[in-house]
């Protein structure tokens, strides 16, 4: 089962993700994630998209559509969470080509709701490790060593883009170029909303269900 599980920064995709590899065995494709093991290793790509990432704004299309066409063929046939891909109406229309000439298909699109005053709460208060990428919150989820990572030892720091002035920027890029895409997965009957709120655990128990 293929699935892409969309919604507001700070929706919790990861935190869902990262429970539906653990009990489904599902293989992720994080675009954010990628970006910034791109950024890491210093890579062409990487810097270029680190300009746009640091103020919040979308990495421009082509740039995403290439790393994620190169995940899929190289590993084609598993169940995929897309976790922040696609973001744009060309992203999404790139992901069914891609699919098709797989010979793949999508089943559902879940879409997290979690009202805005929760967002920023979440996303201002998230911590990620540095080695790793393991996600914390200061509030609901806090590293059992202050700063240390639980997984890894690694060191847990607030991501740049977590900053509350780029915040603004990512949040206003989902709802012009993201929210639109309810639309277009509502139209090819693949469109699923899922209430967000409430613990990760009750957010993944609900999630289950539709899949
Ligand atoms: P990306 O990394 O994808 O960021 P995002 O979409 O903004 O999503 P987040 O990672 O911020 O949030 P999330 O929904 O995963 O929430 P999480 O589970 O961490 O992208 C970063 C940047 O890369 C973009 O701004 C863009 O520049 C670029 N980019 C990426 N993909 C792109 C694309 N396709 N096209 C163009 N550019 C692209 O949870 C957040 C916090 O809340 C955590 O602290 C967590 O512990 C907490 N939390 C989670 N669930 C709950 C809960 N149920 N209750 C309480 N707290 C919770």
């Amino acid at each position: 089962m293929n699935v892409v599980l969309f919604g507001p920064p700070g929706a919790g995709k990861g935190t869902q993700s990262a429970l539906l590899i653990e009990h489904k065995s599902m293989k992720q494709i994080s675009t954010g994630d990628l970006l910034r093991a791109a950024i890491k290793n210093q890579t062409a790509l990487g810097q270029q998209a680190k300009s746009y990432m640091d103020k919040g704004e979308l990495v421009p299309d082509q740039v995403v559509i290439g790393m994620v066409e190169e995940v899929l063929k190289a590993d084609k046939h598993q169940n995929f969470i897309f976790d922040g891909f696609p973001r744009t109406a060309p992203q999404a229309e790139a992901l069914a080509e891609m699919l098709k000439r797989l010979d793949m298909k999508l089943d559902r699109a879940l879409f997290l709701e979690v009202p805005y005053d929760q967002l920023l709460t979440r996303l201002t208060g998230r911590r990620v490790c540095r080695s790793c990428g393991a996600t914390y919150h200061v509030q609901s989820k806090p590293p059992k060593v202050d700063a240390i990572c639980d997984v890894c030892g690694g060191e847990v720091i607030q991501r740049p883009d977590d900053k509350e002035d780029v915040i603004g920027t990512r949040l206003k890029a989902y709802e012009k170029n993201t929210e639109p895409l309810k639309d277009y997965y509502r139209a090819q009957g693949l469109f699923q909303s899922v209430d967000g709120t409430g613990t990760s655990e009750e957010v993944y128990q609900r999630l289950s269900r539709e899949l």
